[in-house]
């Protein structure tokens, strides 16, 4: 028996969720196998009403799960950051979720914005670290609010943090066994402290693995790749902020928001799937929004905890009805509302 955290969040994050359990029942029901959900509260709504977010005694009552289904966070009546910090970040952090999977996948090149790219040309993954770098929060002012004022913000990198990262994107790349090549995307040029450190580890535990080719690339030229060039990448390791930054170009080149999909991850502890795109406030409650990256974060969920041949139906079943029957992507423009791309998704299951 699965046991499933829903955490349907905010904005738009409840109707696309609602696609991806109708997904996980049908998915259930076919490939026989048992689970049970609990929806946790964890909104904007409620902490207007109660000041609660996320705390401790959540954390220890999540640990008891064997994954989290997460909608969207952010909504637009509460303070930015607030929601941040206090439901994704501290969900992150405090269940060491220490990596960000983002699988950057083409499914029809006819939503790729970019000219003369193929699905076999965007199929890469993003190993994006999600527990230290800038988000660890350190920092200061000083002399706040007077001219002089000076803000310090930190990117704090821990040799063990960067090499069970590095460490989990070798493996990961071996175990998908595609082009066997690790990109590890930095900035050693300029910041000489932490990407000096990322490098020799990088190095380091390159020789471990003699089968997989490595190669590096600045965050700025990566950008560049994934515009001109993103059939070079296979598998790209990198820190927390280039890696929040990089997805999101990744997601535009894969189709858009409403397909982006990904994964926090605990390879011993509890992993969260979530579609990487925000509340969308402004379509929220009109059945205009895309659910398949939601979808698509369903099928990773499966996979992770060990339904392989689920997970694998359902970005199959993703797969069929982008190729064969959304018009677009877009929120407002699939040429079917929210439910009835569920409804799609679950009869070509
Ligand atoms: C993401 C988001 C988050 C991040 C925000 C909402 C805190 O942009 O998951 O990429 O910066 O990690
Ligand atoms: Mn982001």
């Amino acid at each position: 028996m699965h046991k499933i955290a829903v955490i349907p969040g905010d904005g738009t994050g409840p109707e696309v969720v609602r696609e991806g359990l109708k997904v996980l029942d049908a998915a259930g029901k076919k490939f026989g196998f048992k689970y049970e959900t609990k929806e946790f509260d964890f909104s904007g709504k409620r902490y207007i009403k109660t000041g609660k977010l996320v705390d401790d005694k959540d954390v220890e009552e999540l640990k008891k799960y064997n994954a989290i289904y997460l909608g969207a966070v952010g909504d637009p009546d509460v303070k930015p950051g607030i929601m941040e910090a206090g439901v994704l970040l501290k969900l992150r952090f405090a269940l060491d979720q220490f990596i960000n999977l983002r699988p950057v996948k083409l499914y029809n090149a006819a939503f790729c914005p970019l000219k003369d790219k193929k699905p076999q040309d965007i199929d890469f993954v993003v190993v994006r670290e999600n527990s230290e770098g800038l988000y660890k929060g350190l920092g200061e002012f000083q002399k706040k609010g007077t001219k002089d004022e000076v803000a310090i913000q930190i990117s704090h990198n821990t040799r063990k943090g960067v090499e069970r990262c590095i460490r989990y994107a070798f493996e990961f790349t071996r175990k998908r066994n595609k082009r066997n090549q690790l990109t590890l995307c930095g900035k050693t040029n300029v910041l000489t402290f932490a990407w000096d450190l990322w490098q020799r580890t990088f190095n380091e535990v390159a020789k471990d693995y003699p089968d997989i080719k490595t190669d590096y690339a600045h965050v700025d030229a990566t950008t560049m790749w994934f515009v001109k060039n993103p059939e070079w990448f296979d598998v790209i390791v990198t820190d927390n902020m280039f890696g929040d930054i990089i997805t999101d170009l990744g997601a535009m080149i894969q189709g858009g928001m409403g397909i982006a999909a990904g994964g926090n991850i605990n390879p011993q502890g509890v992993s969260m799937f979530e579609p990487i795109g925000g509340s969308a406030p402004k379509y929220t409650g009109k059945n205009v929004i895309n659910p398949l990256a939601a979808i698509c974060a369903l099928g990773m969920l499966l996979e992770n905890i060990g339904e392989v041949k689920a997970g694998k139906a359902v970005e199959d079943a993703v797969i069929k009805i982008v190729q064969h029957k959304m018009k677009s992507l877009a929120a407002g423009k699939m040429g079917y509302s929210t439910t009835e791309v569920g409804d799609l998704v679950v009869k070509n299951l």
